[in-house]
């Protein structure tokens, strides 16, 4: 199964965990967000996607810019998956808030969603990626829960395989 991942970072914490992700999935690669063009949304079985969040609630610089490549991509019926990085404890009504636009875009683009979540184990008051009493996608919080994230990727990484029927 060809996976790709393709994330935007500022300071390098999304970045790392797009790497211990793609460790994770066999037969997947790792790309930053700048480099991506319109067919590496497209040429690829699983697409996992990852943000940060900044100012308050805002997606990621240079997810920004690309987010209308994203839209314009042809991901009909495609299986995407997202992960985002953010910090409950100083931002707790914003937490992983670049989750929703990620979300948004991709159903734009025709995208099935996989890899919901659970807010559980968290501590954070509002969050515009929830989705019922469930994420948008996997939530990692290097910040306040950085001894947590192996094993998060881990189980997350084992939902989408199974998700995926492999
Ligand atoms: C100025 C600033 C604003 C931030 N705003 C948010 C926010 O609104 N929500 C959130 O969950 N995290 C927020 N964060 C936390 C970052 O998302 C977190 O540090 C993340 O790990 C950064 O990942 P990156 O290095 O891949 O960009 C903010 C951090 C800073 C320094």
């Amino acid at each position: 199964m060809k996976i790709t991942i393709i994330y935007g970072s500022s300071t390098g914490n999304t970045e790392a965990a797009a790497s211990q992700l793609s460790k994770l999935m066999p037969e997947s690669q790792v790309m930053e967000v700048t480099d991506a063009d319109t067919t590496d949304f497209e040429n690829c079985e699983l697409l996992v996607l990852g943000t940060s969040t900044w100012g308050f609630g805002d997606l990621q610089d240079d997810w920004e810019s690309a987010l209308d490549k994203l839209r314009s991509a042809n991901l009909t019926d495609k299986k995407v998956a997202l992960f985002g990085l953010g910090d409950q404890d100083s931002y707790p009504s914003t937490f992983v808030d670049g989750l929703r636009p990620l979300n948004d875009a991709a159903k734009e683009a025709g995208a099935k969603l996989i890899g919901l979540w659970s807010a559980e184990n968290y501590d954070f008051q509002d969050s515009a990626a929830l989705e019922g009493d469930k994420l948008l996608g996997l939530a990692l919080d290097e910040e306040n829960q950085s001894e947590l994230s192996d094993q998060r990727m881990k189980n997350w990484t084992e939902q989408l395989l199974n998700e995926m029927g492999h």
